[in-house]
């Protein structure tokens, strides 16, 4: 063949960090048949569905087998009957917003990497390290990127740098995956305050929101002002067990306008032709989550993972190994014992204690010497976990 290609496509790392982790684990596992590798890489959630989910989408399934309720394609954008169940949901967090402003999704991730489609070449800032699909996104469409720098110092929650004045698309991650870091309403009001100062655009990642503990955002929406420049993106994967499911939802104010375009319009023509809409049955699987019974249940998921994540949280006190994250997050984010590197303790903990953990430079070059562990294991494997790095650190 001798087709032009997507150029940009040479500029990424050779495979997606968790592709890379799973392939150097199916290699470990290869060689050490006798060996039982603990998990505690990608965050994916290992407890089920919750009953009310469960016996919504069964119902759903009935309806989907019987000619006067069957359904074939789902509106693009979601049924109403969820779009307006989550805009209510946003009601118990303060936030006014309209059912026609939320566009329901097969996941956060999708929509992080198609929004770009209908934003043009702007400077891109990303905090490093974050989530890597903001950064592979922005590579594959050929943008210009400049990092926030994540550090000890800034707590791993960078604010505005003054000296960028230019109209940028800034991606913000709280709380954050991987450092756990969670914003506050006034740091979130200084980004808020500074996007609208310089005509740019805030993409919120709130994937892990329901997992925050105290008086902290869980919507940049909280924030005065937010309507008009910001874009939130958030998911039930982790907050209901919806990562092999798959249903999300990205909000698009319909104050949000670039040069009198609004972005909620260009968003529904984008959605509209590229994508045919989440399957009913999920739909209604989704909209139990909100029911109070489902918020609930999913109440008491993250409880128990956020009880893994002190479990895990206790043995690295013990043996003195520095860390932040899992008290408003699942994520657990570690220094490196005796300064090894990120990849170079992930090799030490899968040979010597067959865990899998997430290398911190896997999400960028600021997460160099630094380590994830994630608390969305089964409590009988985390506490095996603990027990081996007991022995091991
Ligand atoms: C993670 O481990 O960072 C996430 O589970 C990945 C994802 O949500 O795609």
């Amino acid at each position: 063949m001798n087709i032009n290609l997507n150029e940009n496509f040479f500029k990424l790392k050779e495979s997606y960090l968790f592709s890379e982790i799973a392939k150097r684990v199916r290699d470990y596992s290869a060689k050490n048949t006798d060996k039982k590798i603990i998990k505690l890489g990608i965050g994916d959630v290992t407890l089920p569905l919750t009953p009310v989910v469960i016996t919504s989408m069964h119902k759903a399934v009935d309806e989907m087998g019987n000619k006067d309720s069957f359904r074939g394609y789902a509106p693009e954008y979601g049924y109403n009957f969820i779009r307006d169940t989550v805009a209510s949901f946003y009601k118990t967090w303060g936030v006014s917003i309209e059912g026609e402003e939320v566009f329901v999704s097969d996941g956060a991730k999708s929509d992080l990497g198609n929004i770009v489609d209908i934003l043009g070449d702007n400077l891109i800032l990303i905090p490093d390290p974050v989530y890597p699909v903001y950064l592979d996104s922005n590579i594959m469409s050929g943008r210009k990127v400049k990092f926030l720098n994540a550090t000890i110092e800034n707590n791993f929650l960078p604010m505005p740098d003054e000296t960028i004045t230019e109209s940028t698309i800034i991606y913000l991650c709280s709380p954050n995956n991987p450092t756990g870091a969670v914003y506050s309403h006034k740091q979130l009001k200084i980004w808020v305050d500074y996007a609208i100062k310089t005509g740019s655009l805030i993409i919120f990642d709130s994937a892990y929101a329901t997992f925050i503990k105290g008086d902290l955002p869980h919507s940049i929406f909280e924030i005065d002002g937010a309507k008009k420049c910001c874009i939130e993106i958030n998911s039930l994967s982790k907050m209901a067990g919806f990562t092999g499911t798959r249903c999300a939802w990205t909000i698009v104010p319909n104050a949000l306008e670039s040069n009198g375009h609004k972005l909620n319009k260009m968003w529904a023509r984008r959605q509209a032709t590229k994508f045919n809409g989440v399957p009913y049955i999920i739909q209604r699987g989704a909209e139990a989550v909100f029911s109070e019974k489902g918020l609930q249940e999913s109440k008491a998921l993250v409880e128990y993972y956020m009880e893994n994540a002190r479990l895990i949280s206790e043995v690295l006190k013990e043996k003195g190994v520095w860390f932040t994250g899992g008290i408003s997050s699942p994520y657990i984010w570690l220094k490196c014992p005796n300064n090894l590197g990120s990849w170079e303790f992930f090799d030490y903990l899968l040979n010597n204690a067959q865990i899998v953990g997430t290398p911190g430079q896997g999400f960028g070059n600021g997460g160099e010497g630094y380590f994830r562990l994630t608390s969305f294991g089964d409590r009988e494997n985390t506490l095996e976990a603990v027990e081996r790095l007991r022995k091991l650190l």
